[in-house]
This record gives C-alpha cells, sequence and structure tokens, in this order.
C-alpha cells in the first residue's frame, strides 16, 4: 500500500495544517429579537437560550457580543396583535418600535453591522409576507409596502437589507429606490432560495408571526426543488444583490454548494429556528454534546459553501470558546 490518507490524519498538528474549512467569528451572524417595554428578556419557549429583548436589554446584548468578536446582528421584532393590520403600516411608522431600536443600536455601537428583515408578516394582521386579498397574495402592491420599509430602516441606520418575502421582482424594486433614495451604500442580503419549511415553527412563536390562515406556498419555494434556486438566484444577481441566501441551511446543503458553483456573489445561509431548538432539546436529554453537534453542523454549512452563517447559536459558540 503506497497511499495511507491516514498519515494526514495522525496528530493534531498534521490535522490543523491540512484542514479545508474553518470557522471564524467573522462568518456567524446573529439574529436577534426585539419586544416593547422596559427591562424584559423574555426567553422563547422553543428557543431555550434565546430571548425577546426590550430596546434596553438589545442594547447590552450587543455590547456583549461585540466584546466576544460578534459584529453582526439581524433584527426581528415582535409586536402585539394590536398594532398589526392588513398593510403592514406599523413597518414604516416614524417612531415604531423596530426602527428605533435600528437607530439606537447604530447610535451606541457604529461599529456594529446591523441587518434588517423586510418582510410584512411580523407586522400582518394575516401573518403573510404580503397583502392578502380574498386569500390571494398580491405580489406587486407587496413591493409597494416592502419599499416603503426597506427606506424607513436604510433611513434609520441599517447596513444590510435582507427581504425574506419572497415576492418576485422585489431585490430591483427595492435597489431602485434605495439609490433614487441617496442610499445606493446600503447593501442588500436576498433571501433567495427561502423554502416552504417546517423548520421555521420556533421562530413563528418568537415572533408570534403564524399566518393565520393558509400556508406560505405560493412565495416560498417547493423543499423538493434545486433548479428552481437558480432561478431565483439569477434573477436577484441580475437586480443587484450584494449576498444571496439559502434558508434553511442544513436541510439543503445541496442547495448552498449549487449557488456557490454557480455564482459568483458570497452565499449566507440561514441555520433557522427549528434546527436550533433540535440541537437544543437533544442536548439537553443527554442525547447529544452540543458544542460538538454545533460545531459539526457549522462548519458543515461553511463546507458547503456559505461565507455566513445566520445562527442562534452564535453567541454560545464564542462566549463558550467552542471554535
Ligand atoms: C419571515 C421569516 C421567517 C424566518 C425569517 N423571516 C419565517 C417564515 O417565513 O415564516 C424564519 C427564521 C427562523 O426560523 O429562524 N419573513
Amino acid at each position: 500500500m503506497l497511499s495511507r490518507p491516514r498519515r494526514n490524519r495522525k496528530s493534531e498538528a498534521i490535522r490543523q495544517m491540512v484542514q479545508e474549512t474553518r470557522l471564524h467569528a467573522s462568518n456567524l451572524i446573529f439574529p436577534l429579537f426585539i419586544t416593547e417595554g422596559d427591562r424584559r428578556k423574555d426567553e422563547v419557549s422553543s428557543m431555550p437560550g434565546i430571548f425577546r429583548h426590550s430596546v434596553d436589554e438589545l442594547l447590552k446584548e450587543v455590547e456583549s457580543c461585540l466584546k466576544l468578536g460578534l459584529t453582526t446582528f439581524d433584527l426581528f421584532p415582535h409586536l402585539e396583535e394590536s398594532v398589526k393590520d392588513r398593510y403592514a403600516t406599523e413597518s414604516y411608522r416614524e417612531n415604531s418600535l423596530y426602527l428605533r431600536a435600528i437607530r439606537q443600536v447604530k447610535e451606541e455601537f457604529p461599529e456594529a453591522c446591523v441587518i434588517t428583515d423586510v418582510a410584512m408578516d411580523p407586522y400582518s394582521s394575516d401573518g403573510h409576507d404580503g397583502i392578502v386579498e380574498n386569500g390571494e397574495i398580491l405580489n406587486d402592491e407587496t413591493l409597494e409596502v416592502l419599499g416603503r420599509m426597506s427606506l424607513a430602516q436604510a433611513h434609520a441606520g441599517a447596513d444590510i437589507i435582507a427581504p425574506s418575502d419572497m415576492m418576485d421582482g422585489r431585490v430591483g424594486y427595492i435597489r431602485e429606490l434605495l439609490d433614487a433614495n441617496g442610499f445606493s451604500h446600503v447593501s442588500i442580503m436576498s433571501y433567495s432560495a427561502k423554502y416552504a419549511s417546517a423548520f421555521y415553527g420556533p421562530f413563528r412563536d418568537a415572533l408570534q408571526s403564524a399566518p393565520k390562515h393558509g400556508d406560505k406556498k405560493t412565495y416560498q419555494m417547493n423543499p423538493a426543488n434545486q433548479q428552481e434556486a437558480l432561478i431565483e438566484a439569477s434573477l436577484d444577481t441580475q437586480e443587484g444583490a450584494d449576498f444571496l441566501m439559502v434558508k434553511p441551511a442544513l436541510a439543503y446543503l445541496d442547495v448552498i454548494r449549487l449557488l456557490k458553483d454557480n455564482f459568483d456573489l458570497p452565499i449566507a445561509a440561514y441555520n433557522v429556528s427549528g434546527e436550533y431548538a433540535m440541537v437544543k432539546a437533544a442536548a439537553k436529554n443527554g442525547w447529544l454534546n452540543e458544542q460538538r453537534a454545533v460545531t459539526e453542523i457549522l462548519m458543515s454549512i461553511r463546507r458547503a459553501g456559505a461565507s455566513a452563517i445566520l445562527t442562534y447559536h452564535a453567541k454560545d459558540v464564542l462566549a463558550n470558546n467552542w471554535i
């Protein structure tokens, strides 16, 4: 036997030397949930260790993450039913919870990179990502709302705008609107291949944003499809996206690799709430070693081709020196 691949695995020094993929704090994006009130930090029951923060608590959380080397945050609002309506008007109201939170984070921590979410669902009385009329999602009318929301977020100081709604044409629509209003420096991270997934369940608990009727299958993608991801990604590229996102991550590693091989833009992957909840539940029962499972999952998402990983594990990973 001339070739013995085990020689390159014989010591930690050699294993490190030949390691093909690395995971660094700069690859991680931490999603954070915001809620009304003062000194509130309510744990999401289906996501142990993840909280809805009032704005004052959010600022403390951002500060402690920055100290750990975690620089990039994706913010999501949890809103009372009473402020929701059919047209998601709360999403661009001048002094809304979400816009205040963005402004305060950027004022106190200009070095933090703030990603903001563009979609109607947290603000919609229908719990959908678009305007609903007679059970149908109205694509082009929704673009107008997404545009207003994006501009309001850019005004508040967003570094990167992330449309998660899956309406057709939204990246180009938002890009043109931002450019026309002096925000050509604001980036767009597009949820390009976002699948209609069971793994969003805990997130919808966190925001109380589940659809009140129907499902999201007329806009989010069929989990059976790969080719369709190429269509979505090429449109987003032509429309001016700066990042292409695949979501969820773990059940879609093939899609991450497909986009990585076919496009030049950096790929982001969203290690979603349900993926987090599974690991936490198993670890709590002693069925999995949390550190090993989490680092293996994140490394696999990197190996598949993602530069950036949105993950609820981000703070744990850095606080416990798992990488
Ligand atoms: C909706 C949105 C969802 C997530 C991010 N933005 C859920 C959905 O489409 O219903 C899910 C994130 C997660 O599960 O962690 N615009």
